[in-house]
């Protein structure tokens, strides 16, 4: 966070001193607490509620749109959540390279671009390679939520993870699931319908 130790805070947006080391988790959050992380959070409805829901967990939540994470900071400076961060930066940057290994105890990637032109299909955030990015942060017994209303693009997702041994499907929990994304709420008010998965690491 930009606030000195022991002064007001001025928002919950985190710069690292190095954008290529790994995060020191203990500069970003005052107790240490089983950390969340959300990938493209957008205005961020899901993790300001969520976080306020679990005060036993720290919360991370990355995007790229300033706007948006500014909208999330201040919804998070207004509930006081002293649990909550967030950082702007490219979250498939931020999942390889600034996230500690072994670190995460859920992960959640909700209605992520779905680029659903063939030819752009490789810009996807979920593809051959995400299981073993998020199996390189998550915690054993760790769990990958995800969500999209892309049917092409969750069965992508299904694919990759089936693929890798070390995770297993597992349900998402009744009160995670009641917990809305932006997204989701324009979706459902429109009647399209939406998909959700979630793998368990079983191992690291
Ligand atoms: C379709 S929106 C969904 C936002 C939110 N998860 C929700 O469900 O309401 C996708 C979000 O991910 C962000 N995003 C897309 N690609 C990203 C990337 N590579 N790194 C960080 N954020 C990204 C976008 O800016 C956008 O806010």
């Amino acid at each position: 966070m930009d606030s000195a130790p022991g002064s007001v805070v001025t928002t919950l947006i985190y710069r690292p001193a190095s954008w290529v080391e790994r995060l020191r988790l203990e500069e970003l959050f005052p107790v240490s607490r089983p950390l969340e992380v959300e990938l493209g959070s957008g205005d961020g409805s899901f993790m300001a509620k969520w976080a306020a829901l679990r005060p036993e967990r720290n919360f991370l939540g990355v995007e790229r749109l300033l706007g948006r994470l500014r909208k999330l900071d201040r919804k998070g400076q207004r509930a006081g959540l002293g649990n909550l961060r967030l950082m702007r930066i490219e979250a498939a940057y931020f999942l390889e390279f600034l996230l500690p290994l072994a670190s995460v105890t859920a992960m959640h990637l909700y209605f992520p671009d779905p680029w659903p032109k063939r030819k752009h299909r490789k810009n996807r955030l979920v593809n051959e390679r995400f299981p073993e990015l998020a199996a390189r942060v998550l915690v054993p017994g760790g769990v990958m939520y995800l969500r999209t209303d892309d049917l092409d693009y969750f069965a992508q997702m299904r694919e990759v993870f089936a693929a890798d041994r070390r995770f297993v499907a597992v349900d998402t929990p009744a009160e995670l699931s009641e917990v809305v994304t932006d997204f989701e709420r324009g979706f459902s008010a429109r009647g399209v319908a939406t998909n959700r998965a979630a793998y368990r690491l079983t191992s690291a």
